[in-house]
């Protein structure tokens, strides 16, 4: 077997983020270095907590555990109660992380490791909003030739705005932090709402956790009962969109994704489209590819491979 791949998880949960969380966890082809937690679907004191408990839930009270910026580069913090709840991971009854949080502020945890480690080996897998990417850019510009690769759970094009009409939430509470990223030559896999649209939690997909008898199936399926309900409301559909855990889907098994690589150019002038993911699909611009933007996946795959993995936790 090769080596596990290095990955820091950046995350701001959120359900879908645990749910990502537990995947990662439950992959062997995975190493999780460390989790850094950034305030975006609730302020980054919730966000790590939840990502203590994540950690105790799947067994891996190990984990070394980061909390980050406690608001975005400029803009003042939106966060997404409304969806998420007020603990921002509402659902599963889950016990107050005993695991310790890590002294070391994240941003300076991720410039560390980067240039602690071989340069080109560590992923940052990001599920929020890209504040506390862009500050360690910023505070250490020497990372970027060093990161492997960003694959990143954010934008949208052909589906539009989650949280506005133009902007999906991650890009929306801190574009100019996503600017930075798209505009700093590392190299980049989107996961936008175009592919996560595309992985609802049908009720039979739920089911399919609450029918396994470890509790990391039934606190899935408790998250995911309660995630889904906004956006089924909103959407019409049977089950939500599951966002994050595409993108550590995406590193276990990139052939369920398609996509393109193209040019993201991110809006951070307008109020109005502030935070969209201008993705030239079409080539139109001339402007440099910058992005594999991931457009569509095999949903049933997605899922197959989700239970499969959720199955071996405890
Ligand atoms: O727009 C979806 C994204 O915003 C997901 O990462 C979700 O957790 C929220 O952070
Ligand atoms: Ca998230």
């Amino acid at each position: 077997m090769t080596k596990p791949l290095p990955i820091i998880i950046d995350t701001d949960p959120g359900q879908d983020d645990a749910v990502a969380i537990l995947l990662a966890l439950a992959s062997p082809e995975i190493e999780v270095l460390g989790i850094t937690a950034v305030a975006g679907n609730v302020p980054v004191a919730l966000t790590e907590v939840n990502a203590r408990k994540i950690c105790e839930l799947a067994g891996r009270p190990d984990i070394k555990v980061y909390a980050g910026a406690v608001q975005p580069m400029l803009r003042p913090l939106v966060t997404a109660e409304y969806l998420h709840g007020k603990t921002g991971m509402d659902g599963p009854t889950l016990p107050a992380p005993t695991m310790p949080l890590q002294t070391q502020y994240a941003v300076d945890y991720i410039i560390d490791t980067l240039m602690a480690r071989e340069a080109g080996t560590v992923t940052l897998a990001t599920l929020g909003p890209l504040t506390n990417i862009a500050l360690a850019l910023v505070q250490e510009p020497r990372i970027a030739p060093r990161i492997k690769q960003i694959v990143a759970m954010g934008g949208g094009y052909f589906e539009g705005g989650n949280v506005t009409p133009a902007a999906e939430f991650n890009i929306y509470v801190d574009p100019q932090a996503a600017r930075m990223v798209f505009e700093s030559g590392i190299p980049i896999t989107l996961i936008p709402l175009d592919c996560t649209h595309q992985a609802l939690t049908t009720a039979k997909r739920v089911a399919a956790f609450r029918a396994m008898n470890n509790r990391s199936g039934q606190a899935t399926a408790a998250l995911l009962d309660f995630f889904e309900r906004f956006d089924e409301q909103k959407y019409g559909t049977d089950g939500g969109p599951l966002h994050d855990p595409c993108v550590i889907a995406w590193l276990l098994k990139p052939e369920l994704f398609q996509g393109r690589h193209v040019n993201v150019a991110i809006e951070c002038e307008s109020e109005l489209t502030m935070g969209m993911t201008v993705v030239d699909w079409w080539r139109v611009t001339g402007r440099a590819p910058n992005a594999t933007v991931i457009r569509s996946l095999d949903a049933d795959g997605f899922f197959t491979l989700l239970t499969e993995r959720i199955g071996k936790l405890p």
